[in-house]
């Protein structure tokens, strides 16, 4: 059987960079569900289709392949600038889109040990995994973090532009009509406005060792 971790929350809390510290610790295969989506918008662009043709959106999502690789989860995945992402939030809205790509997500986990960090993994696309987390942090905490990381990758953004694309992302998360980003009732929160990546990741290697019984409470 296989044993599963999901993780939640919104952009900026340090979804990505933990799952692939934990994954590595426990063995785990790294599925991080927001590349699905921007492989979609990145054969969106390289096929020169608008946001408003969805028929075409969702051909592509039908036909979308993804392989993981060497456990390292996906490794082409282009599109990070901040305004391409408001893209792929856009293109994640689209409730065909996520059905399709929900179905990929699942597959991609049958009978493996994943970890899988997204916006609805704990509510809607793996309900019953072992683990749930939800990772949160002040607004303007992760935007402080966003704008550090586009500096250091050479994206021109002020701090105000980077905070106004999180809240919109934000709210975009928050308002999708399927797979919208919500607490799970079950899920275990963590605040990592005043944590460092170390003590997040001690946390959640906690709470799964826990859930594997390697730890009695
Ligand atoms: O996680 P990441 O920032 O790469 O995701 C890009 C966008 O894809 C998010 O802003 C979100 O709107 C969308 N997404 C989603 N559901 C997921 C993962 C990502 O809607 N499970």
């Amino acid at each position: 059987m296989s044993f599963i971790v999901a993780i939640d929350g919104p952009a900026g809390t340090g979804k990505g960079t933990i799952t692939k510290l934990v994954a590595k610790d426990f063995g785990l295969i790294n599925i991080d569900t927001g590349a699905t989506y921007r492989c979609v918008t990145l054969e969106m662009l390289n096929q020169n289709i608008s946001i408003h043709e969805t028929e075409k959106i969702i051909k592509i999502s039908e036909n979308i392949n993804m392989k993981i690789e060497n456990n390292n989860g996906f490794q082409t995945i282009f599109l990070n600038e901040e305004d391409v992402t408001e893209l792929v939030s856009q293109v994640s809205s689209i409730v065909e889109v996520r059905l399709n790509m929900v179905k990929l997500q699942r597959k991609l986990a049958e009978g493996k040990d994943v970890i899988m960090e997204g916006r609805d993994i704990t509510t809607y696309v793996f309900p019953n995994a072992n683990v749930k987390i939800y990772l949160d942090a002040d607004v303007e905490e992760r935007a402080k973090r966003r704008y550090k990381e586009n500096l250091e990758k050479g994206i021109n953004m002020t701090y105000e532009e980077v905070l106004e694309h999180i809240k919109w992302r934000d709210n975009n998360d928050k308002n999708k009509e399927l797979g919208a980003l919500r607490i799970a009732e079950d899920a275990i929160v963590i605040d990592t406005t005043k944590l460092s990546i170390e003590e997040v990741k001690q946390k959640v290697e906690e709470i799964i060792k826990k859930a594997k019984g390697e730890v009695k409470c």
